[in-house]
């Protein structure tokens, strides 16, 4: 907040005592309860400096503050209060949020800069989890939040394609698959392929053996191997490309684990030329003793590359085709020993720029305080969830707007809300049990109440028909009432930037409730459209809090329909 940096600069001119103007701004707080004013200042570090009580600091203080800053400065109980001159505060946010738009929060700090973002990047054969839509709601809100602060991103699903599953797939579908049904439920069909393989395998090994060796044929190009392969890939795809389109996701690359199949030889020639390559146990290993980690796999004893090869390999590939500033991994906490392994590794290598990935880590969905695992079948099919949500969606807009016109759109619109709102509210780290009944929850701190909110604000809108723009007539209103609201408003630049330090999406969710709920109480206290002088200015309010619901909604990955 801008005041707040004044206020730290008045207080840094006229306190004697040295104290940096950081650790000022710092101290300065803002009451929970207004009547304390907007900002407020503790003396009681300086009262311990100079020995007096905090008090008389406050006193002293306060008498050599500019009073014709602020509406009124009181020294109560230690604390100097500051109360901001309302209308020229309202009057300054609002007109900017008017003029700025969908802008307003928005700075160019990136300047065009590239950051890749690794996300969703779901397995092949598999189903799409519960930890894969939270890579690709967090992703996706997180490459928005990017490029409003200037930065281009590019967003890579690094889709699971390779690997020995493939092998204990060919095998299971080769024993007892069936076209037509791989056909019509390809994630279900071979989801059971891979589940009966596992069963069956723990009482015949040599099942485990055929795996291994169909997926040698694989890697050696073997054309049944392969065609079943590009088969599998091609049906799952399908499958994923409906999920994405209700998510409304996409993509800039899809150069998943088998794109890297051609560039790993080189990493394992540059690993050996510099040295870093050790046998142990016939397997080619990178120790890291130096770091603290356990040593990073290359090669398993049977020549075969691993995960991490792979992720060195797309690492290097991403910096020559993007140069980025920035690579993010949206990825499982689960996987934080690998993208620590991933880093050591290439700045041994020599890549200086390795200290440009950022792991961007997230907590697991658990059912029943347990993690859920894809060999024992045991996931939740997210797009089950979805229709579900939407699904409950419709049923409450024919129940409660039953002459809506775009029924069918706008509860999509409102039933996916649901789903990616519950999943970014949280911060990203927390762990987040499994609940279909919460995620399809439509009151309190949910989507759809965002949604709802911004939905009355439009009508009032409409209703009020005054054209509104960055000149609107503001000096008729007191701006008590509005006062909380403002401020909310006030405080959406600093919500965006916290997001981005952060790289976590719920800075945004959270202050849109709190937006949300100022709002309403706001409706429920006073009468906007009421023909007195400060129509206009109230409107000016309301059509401010509209976008900057909107556009919170926005950088959530979330759509606001107008009407609902
Ligand atoms: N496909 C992996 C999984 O489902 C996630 C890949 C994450 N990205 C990466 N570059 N390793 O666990």
């Amino acid at each position: 907040m801008i005041w707040k940096e004044k206020l730290a600069l008045s207080l840094s001119k006229v306190i004697e005592k040295d104290m940096e103007f950081s650790k000022i701004e710092q101290l300065i707080e803002k009451p929970k309860n207004d009547d304390f004013g907007d900002l407020a200042f503790p003396c009681f570090t300086l009262a311990k400096k100079e020995k007096k009580s905090p008090h008389l600091i406050a006193k002293e203080i306060s008498g050599k503050l500019n009073s014709s800053d602020y509406e009124k400065i009181e020294a109560v109980g230690g604390y100097i209060n500051i109360f901001l001159k309302k209308k020229t505060v309202a009057k300054k946010i609002i007109h900017e949020i008017i003029k700025k738009k969908d802008k307003y929060g928005s700075q160019n700090k990136g300047k065009g800069a590239r950051i890749t973002i690794d996300m969703s990047s779901p397995n092949i054969a598999k189903p799409f989890s519960m930890g894969h839509l939270r890579s690709t709601v967090i992703g996706h809100s997180l490459s928005l939040i990017i490029e409003k602060f200037g930065f281009k991103p590019v967003k890579i699903n690094y889709i699971g394609d390779w690997g020995t599953q493939f092998g204990k797939l060919i095998t299971a579908y080769k024993l007892w698959g069936n076209e037509e049904k791989v056909k019509r439920q390809p994630i279900q069909e071979l989801l059971t392929l891979y589940v009966q393989f596992h069963e069956k395998a723990e009482t015949h090994p040599k099942l485990v053996e055929e795996g291994r060796q169909w997926f040698k044929k694989l890697e050696e190009g073997d054309k049944e191997a392969l065609s079943l392969w590009k088969w599998f890939r091609d049906e799952s795809l399908k499958e994923f490309f409906r999920i994405y389109k209700l998510l409304n996701v996409s993509f800039d690359s899809y150069a998943g684990e088998a794109f890297y199949n051609d560039k790993m030889d080189q990493v394992v020639e540059k690993l050996e030329e510099t040295g870093l390559l050790v046998e142990s146990d016939h397997a080619k290993v990178v120790p890291l003793p130096g770091e603290d980690l356990p040593p990073c796999l290359i090669k398993k004893s049977d020549g075969a590359t691993l995960y991490a090869t792979r992720d060195l390999a797309a690492a290097i590939y991403r910096k020559h085709q993007y140069d980025f500033k920035k690579s993010l991994y949206v990825v499982g906490n689960e996987q934080t020993l690998h993208f620590k392994q991933l880093k050591s590794v290439l700045k041994k290598m020599g890549y200086a720029w390795s200290d440009q990935m950022d792991h961007v880590p997230f907590g697991m969905i658990l059912k029943d305080g347990k993690k859920m695992s894809t060999r024992k079948g045991k996931v939740i099919l997210l797009e089950e969830v979805l229709t579900e949500s939407i699904k409950l969606a419709l049923r409450n807009i024919e129940e409660k707007n039953p002459n809506l016109l775009e029924k069918k759109e706008t509860a999509k619109k409102v039933g996916v809300g649901a789903v990616i709102f519950h999943d970014l509210k949280n911060f990203r780290m927390n762990d987040i049990e499994f609940s279909l009944p919460d995620m399809l929850r439509f009151e309190g701190e949910t989507g759809p109440y965002v949604q709802y909110t911004y939905a009355r604000a439009s009508s009032i809108l409409k209703k009020g028909k005054i054209p509104l723009s960055e000149e609107a007539e503001l000096s008729s209103l007191d701006w008590k009432c509005e006062w909380k609201l403002v401020k909310k408003l006030a405080e959406f630049p600093a919500a965006v930037q916290k997001s981005l330090e952060l790289y976590d999406p719920s800075q945004i969710a959270k202050y849109a409730i709190d937006l949300a709920q100022a709002f309403n109480a706001y409706y429920g206290e006073v009468k906007i459209l009421a023909e007195t002088e400060g129509k206009q200015a109230r409107l000016a309010v309301v059509y401010s809090v509209t976008i900057v619901l909107q556009e919170s909604l926005r950088l959530l990955g979330i759509e606001a329909p107008e009407e609902m």
